[in-house]
């Protein structure tokens, strides 16, 4: 009788030891994927995977904030501020802008490693931007074909002032400023712009796989054979059709990727295509899925525009044609942006693997506009490995990063 209960007793607790474990979810191989995640040592729970923002601050020690905020032309953005357990802030404001595709999850994907994370737990005050067009944005006032109608002109002339005459009222503190790729060419626009108004804002800038002029960009970005679709899509259909259209939902192609191992190849090696490859770090496949997932949100125009980007091998405003542009600028190409209007002081970095934001062409820039404080370093990342390496992050980058803020904040 009491062996029988105890039994009872075994079976249950045993049945409670499995499902209280978490599924597997990521492994350490791309094979590991094909096989019994659950029983497969080289497979475990990550987390953070589908974690958002707010979950994932919570899973490493922090809590994240989330601050809605009008532009200028009536875009509500949803910016996040970290904040301690017991609900202090951290000191001295860094504030972290994503680039084309993604929006602020990408600097929350590295774990403990990851940007945001670090620098709050750094003792930093940490804000997160998300541009319009991501998950974290949204606007009433506009019908479905106006909702794309934006590249990184918009998000340099009303996103990010936006977020900076907000932060500055709150914190009543200047801002330091970390642009990744496309926040980068954001705050290039804003500075060329109106370099005294965002001086009032801005304390210092560092530019993170910054893309301004494009004029060595390497990998599936630079095939001829997309920039002659490009060619051809505007030839034949009419722009205001063109920047009415974007891209909300890609996760159709996860399970493509994983329909085989041949495909998952494909996936990975496509990283390496777009971001760069070379010596140094190679994406870890436990993070594959976090990188694949933080690509969400595509506007058509966004694209186009980097696409007239490489092609021109101008830094300057959107081509929408001989005739619009007379229009619009008065002239027949577009305006460049005038990169001598950035500030006296700011780092530049790059990754010496990094296909998009090359070392030439952040060299041209460095050497060409430069200025007495300047700084420019190279670090042994692609394009995106900031967000998912542990193997440099604390030799290598971390201590660029820290040295940096520490020195101008
Ligand atoms: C709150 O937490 C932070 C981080 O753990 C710590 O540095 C700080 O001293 C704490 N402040 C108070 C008032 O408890
Ligand atoms: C950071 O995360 C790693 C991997 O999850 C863990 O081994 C390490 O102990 C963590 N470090 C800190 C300081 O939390
Ligand atoms: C995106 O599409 C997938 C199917 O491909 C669907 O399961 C998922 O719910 C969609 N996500 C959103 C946010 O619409
Ligand atoms: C950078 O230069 C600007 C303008 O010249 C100045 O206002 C700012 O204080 C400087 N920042 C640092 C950290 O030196």
């Amino acid at each position: 009788m009491y062996r029988n209960f105890s039994f009872i007793i075994l079976f249950f607790s045993g049945f409670g030891l499995v499902y209280s474990k978490e599924l597997a979810n990521v492994c350490e191989s791309y094979d590991g994927y094909f096989t019994d995640k659950n029983t497969n040592p080289e497979c475990f729970y990550d987390p953070d995977l589908d974690a958002n923002v707010e979950q994932r601050a919570v899973n490493h020690g922090l809590l994240a904030e989330k601050h809605y905020i009008r532009t200028e032309d009536s875009w509500i953005l949803i910016t996040f501020r970290l904040k301690n357990l017991n609900g202090t802030y951290g000191k001295g404001v860094v504030f972290l802008q994503h680039g084309l595709g993604t929006d602020a999850t990408s600097f929350t994907g590295n774990g403990n490693k990851s940007i945001a994370f670090f620098l709050a737990k750094q003792g930093y005050d940490v804000w997160l931007g998300n541009f319009r067009g991501t998950d974290f944005s949204s606007s009433q006032n506009l019908q479905n074909k106006q909702f794309w109608d934006f590249s990184y002109h918009e998000h340099g002339l009303y996103d990010l002032p936006a977020n900076f005459k907000y932060i500055t009222a709150k914190t009543k503190s200047k801002i330091y400023y970390i642009g990744h790729s496309m926040g980068g060419s954001a705050i290039a626009v804003y500075f060329s712009t109106k370099p005294e108004e965002a001086l009032t804002f801005v304390k210092y800038t560092t530019f993170l796989c910054a893309t301004t002029y494009m004029r060595h960009t390497k990998g599936l970005l630079n095939f001829n054979i997309i920039n002659n679709l490009y060619a051809l899509l505007l030839n034949w259909i009419p722009q205001a059709v063109l920047t009415g259209l974007g891209f909300t939902n890609i996760s159709g192609l996860e399970s493509m990727c994983f329909a085989s191992r041949e495909n998952l190849r494909v996936c990975t090696r496509l990283n390496e295509y777009v971001a760069g490859s070379g010596v140094g770090y190679k994406m870890s496949p436990e993070k594959f899925l976090l990188a694949w997932r933080a690509i969400k949100n595509l506007g058509v125009k966004q694209m186009l525009h980097f696409a007239q980007t490489i092609h021109s091998r101008d830094f300057r405003m959107f081509d929408y044609g001989p005739r619009q542009n007379m229009i619009r600028y008065n002239s027949i190409i577009p305006p460049p942006y005038d990169l001598s209007k950035l500030p006296t002081n700011i780092t530049l970095i790059y990754g010496a693997n990094d296909y998009i934001s090359t070392k030439e062409d952040t060299l041209y820039v460095f050497n060409k506009y430069g200025k007495r404080n300047w700084e420019v370093y190279e670090i042994p990342y692609n394009h995106v490995d900031h967000f998912y390496d542990y193997k440099y992050a604390d030799k290598a980058f971390f201590p660029l990063l820290l040295k940096s803020i520490n020195k101008h904040i």
